[in-house]
C-alpha cells in the first residue's frame, strides 16, 4: 500500500522557501558578464570571447546533451569573475592562456558526450553533461564528521568539474555561499553555481595537493618527497591533483590521454604552447 502522504510541516516549508531564495539570488542575476559592475572587462573574457568559446565547445547544445543549454558563456564569465586570480593575475598572457586551456580541458573531459569518430573530432564534445548518469552510490564518505551527509542526499558528480564526495559539496558551498550538504543539487541545477563550484576546485589547495591554478601558474615548488614522485609542475600535476588516484602512474591511460586531447586542441586555438610534463604515467598519485 502506499504510503499515506503527510502535510509538509513548518519546518519543511520554511525550507522550501529557503530553497527558493537560494535558487533565486544565485541563478537569477542576468547582469552582463564581460562587463562587470564597474565596466571592466573581465581578463579572461579578454581571452575567451564569447565566439571562441562556442567553437571550443561545439556541440554542448546538442539536443543529444543532457546539458544543453546549461553551460552558458555568461555563467562562465560571471564565476571567473569571483576567482579573479584565476586566468588573471600570476603570469603572462602565455601562462594565462595555459591555465585557462587546461582548465577547460579538464572540465570538457570530465563532461564529454565525445568518442573517438565523433563529428568535430572527439575534442569539441565538452560540457555535454551536468550530473553523473549511473552513480556507483551516493558518495558519502561516512567516516568524514567535519562535513556530515545528509541522509537521502547525494555527493555524486555534478557541473564542470564533476565535484563529488560530501567532503568537496561541504566546503564548496561554504566558500561559495550555499549549503552543499543540504542542497547539492544546485551544482546540477544552476548554471553560476555550477562553474563556480569547478573555479572553486581549481584555486583551492586541498593538504597535501597544490592548488591546480598554483601548478598551471608556477607557482608550486616540489617538495623533496614529491619530485622524487615525480610530482613536478604541468598538465599531468593537474590530472593528478582531479584524479591521480585512479589514472596516474598508470602506462598510456585512455583518461588521461583524453585529457591530453582537449588539453591541445584548446592550447592550439589560444595559440600557446603546452608546457611540460603532460601525462601522469610516471607520478606516483596522492594518497
Ligand atoms: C535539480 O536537480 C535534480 C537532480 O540533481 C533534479 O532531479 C531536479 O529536478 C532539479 N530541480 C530543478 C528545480 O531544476
Ligand atoms: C619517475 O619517472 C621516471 C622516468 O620518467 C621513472 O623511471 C621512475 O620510475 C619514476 N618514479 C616514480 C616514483 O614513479
Amino acid at each position: 500500500m502506499a504510503p499515506h502522504h503527510s502535510r509538509p510541516s513548518a519546518r519543511d516549508l520554511l525550507r522550501f522557501v529557503l530553497a527558493v531564495a537560494v535558487f533565486l539570488t544565485t541563478c537569477g542575476r542576468v547582469a552582463e558578464a564581460r562587463y562587470g559592475a564597474g565596466g571592466q572587462l573581465s581578463p579572461v573574457a579578454a581571452i575567451v570571447s564569447e565566439e571562441l568559446y562556442s567553437s571550443l565547445f561545439l556541440h554542448k547544445d546538442d539536443a543529444a546533451c543532457p546539458a544543453k543549454g546549461f553551460y552558458t558563456y555568461a555563467s562562465f564569465i560571471r564565476a571567473t569573475r569571483k576567482f579573479p586570480k584565476f586566468g588573471g593575475t600570476g603570469g603572462d598572457l602565455a601562462t594565462r592562456k595555459r591555465e585557462i586551456a587546461a582548465f577547460l580541458a579538464q572540465i570538457s573531459h570530465e563532461t564529454t558526450g565525445g568518442w573517438a569518430t565523433a563529428p568535430d573530432g572527439p575534442y569539441s564534445w565538452g560540457l555535454c553533461f551536468k550530473e553523473e548518469i549511473t552513480p556507483q552510490s551516493n558518495y558519502c564518505d561516512a567516516t568524514n564528521k567535519q562535513w556530515p551527509c545528509y541522509p537521502g542526499k547525494s555527493y555524486h558528480g555534478r557541473g564542470p568539474i564533476q565535484i563529488s564526495w560530501n567532503y568537496n559539496y561541504g566546503p564548496a558551498g561554504q566558500a561559495l555561499g550555499f549549503d552543499g550538504l543540504l542542497n547539492p543539487e544546485l551544482v546540477a541545477n544552476c548554471s553560476d553555481t555550477a562553474f563556480q563550484t569547478a573555479l572553486w576546485f581549481w584555486m583551492t589547495p586541498r593538504q597535501p595537493k597544490p592548488s591546480c591554478h598554483q601548478v598551471m601558474i608556477g607557482d608550486y615548488c616540489p617538495t623533496t618527497a614529491a619530485a622524487a614522485a615525480n610530482r613536478t609542475a604541468g598538465f599531468g600535476l593537474v590530472t593528478n591533483i582531479v584524479n591521480g588516484g585512479l589514472e596516474c602512474n598508470v602506462a598510456n591511460d585512455a583518461r588521461v590521454n583524453n585529457r591530453i586531447g582537449f588539453y591541445r586542441r584548446y592550447c592550439q586555438v589560444l595559440g600557446v604552447d603546452v608546457g611540460p610534463n603532460l601525462d601522469c604515467a610516471h607520478q606516483m598519485p596522492y594518497s
